[in-house]
């Protein structure tokens, strides 16, 4: 058994299988972004669904909101993003390519053989200036500074500015949290590894409001959550994980304490989710650039303060992104091999194949009134009747599929079928009534 040793191998898989397609391929495609097919949306689906659940219904403290993409641009410059969210930007003036200053070194010029950028006597690289990674756009007809807009790098800031809002109508305590699940934009100047950094991602992020003295007692309780969201709900290896804290010079503009969860994709160790101790930085910075009081007044009129923040950010893609890594293994089966989507039962996008084991004696009508009484129950599922029985399994491993009901000639005498499982490989007979049930039975394990 062998696990995913290169990224390509999953870009091709997941192209296949209609996961992951580059976008606008018919034209060459556009740098660093991506688009769901077919799985994947629904594989993302499940995702978010697992963390909203998570986050939001199983718990009392957190309420859920949808902020706005577009928001004031006042709300960036106090946020800090309009004068500090830039990254080090360098020039070659020869080949004309970018890189960023403070990765040089990791970095691949485009002369071949491919060295750092500078290393070949030819390069020359220019001063390096600083490039804000916000999108702009305008509001309305006119193209002038006035009207200019941002596409958000971030969600948390809506949860911020809606602070009140939500305290007030959800009659909600500090601590609370509001929660997020939304598009971000940022213009990366070396996105890249397939759909681990790119230019439009999605973000699913959470801000609890606490009371200042409890923030780091609640900074260590949603590390520790999340670290078990990870393993727990969405079933990844826990080896694959780690924490990494930040040091004092890594720290973001707004952050008293960070630490990274790190899962080890084919690239290496890298970030899936950060946890920070923001303070109470945002609120008060909104305070200032609003006019608007952001305190927080306890019931019965106790004291009002600005509260502080401790936030869960988690890459919605780079979850995907693990999920699959994770799930990824070839296995030999003596005469040939099988490439295997190993994905959690619950997060795998179709949950059953259906098969007519021949396309004769009336195998297929019995296997499409299956198929029907698998939509009419709202489980996944997938019909095939193409190919031998062999391919149309191989077919479903590599979709993540984790069983396929093979409908056979016992079934015309004895009414049951064949569940075969992705994993074990093994094969029950069940009553063909009775499968919905036991596939539900199943996925609640
Ligand atoms: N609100 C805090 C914040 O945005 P961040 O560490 O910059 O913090 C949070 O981003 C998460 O968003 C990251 O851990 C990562 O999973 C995801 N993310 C950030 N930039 C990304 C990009 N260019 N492409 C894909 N995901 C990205």
């Amino acid at each position: 058994m062998s696990q995913l040793d290169s990224m390509d191998k999953l870009v091709s898989l997941t192209k296949r299988r209609g996961y992951v397609f580059q976008s606008s391929e018919i034209y060459g495609g556009t740098g660093s972004v991506w688009d769901y097919g077919p799985l994947g949306i629904e594989l993302k689906r499940n995702i978010k669904e697992a963390w909203w659940s998570a986050m939001v219904h199983q718990r009392d403290d957190v309420e859920g909101i949808e902020a706005a993409i577009l928001m004031h641009p006042r709300v960036w410059e106090a946020s800090g993003h309009v004068d500090g969210f830039t990254d080090p930007l360098v020039e070659c003036k020869v080949c004309k390519k970018r890189f960023r200053a403070d990765e040089l070194e990791g970095a691949r010029c485009g002369r071949k053989p491919s060295k750092a950028p500078g290393a070949f006597k030819a390069c020359e690289l220019g001063e390096p200036r600083l490039f804000n990674l916000m999108f702009k756009t305008f509001m309305g007809p006119v193209e002038e500074a006035a009207a200019t807009v941002y596409l958000r790098p971030e969600t948390a800031q809506g949860s911020y500015v809606n602070f009140l809002n939500v305290q007030t109508t959800a009659r909600q305590k500090v601590p609370f949290g509001v929660a997020q699940i939304g598009k971000a934009f940022r213009n990366e100047i070396t996105p890249g590894n397939f759909i681990f950094r790119t230019r439009e991602f999605e973000q699913a992020e959470m801000q609890f409001f606490v009371t200042p003295g409890t923030d780091e007692e609640w900074f260590e309780h949603w590390r520790d959550a999340r670290m078990d969201f990870h393993t727990g709900t969405l079933g990844i290896r826990a080896e694959s994980l780690r924490f990494s804290e930040h040091g004092p010079d890594e720290l973001a503009h707004y952050a008293k304490r960070a630490v990274d969860i790190q899962y080890e994709f084919p690239i290496g160790w890298k970030e899936l989710e950060g946890i920070h101790n923001r303070t109470d930085f945002d609120l008060d910075r909104h305070q200032q650039y609003s006019g608007k009081k952001m305190r927080y007044v306890e019931p019965g009129g106790g004291g009002r303060y600005i509260p502080y923040v401790v936030e869960t950010a988690a890459g919605v893609d780079r979850m995907l992104l693990m999920v699959l890594s994770d799930a990824y293994y070839e296995q030999d089966m003596g005469r040939d091999r099988r490439t295997v989507l190993g994905i959690h039962p619950r997060l795998a996008p179709v949950k059953a194949a259906i098969f007519p084991l021949v396309r004769k004696d009336g195998l297929p009508e019995i296997a499409t009134r299956l198929h029907d009484a698998f939509k009419a129950a709202a489980v996944p599922s997938f019909y095939d009747a193409a190919g031998s029985i062999g391919r149309r399994y191989r077919r479903q491993d590599e979709a993540g599929t984790p069983w396929c009901v093979t409908v056979d000639g016992r079934t015309n005498e004895d009414g049951t079928v064949t569940v075969r499982d992705r994993d074990t490989l093994e094969q029950v007979r069940v009553n063909a009534d009775g499968v919905i049930d036991y596939l539900r039975e199943r996925l609640a394990r």
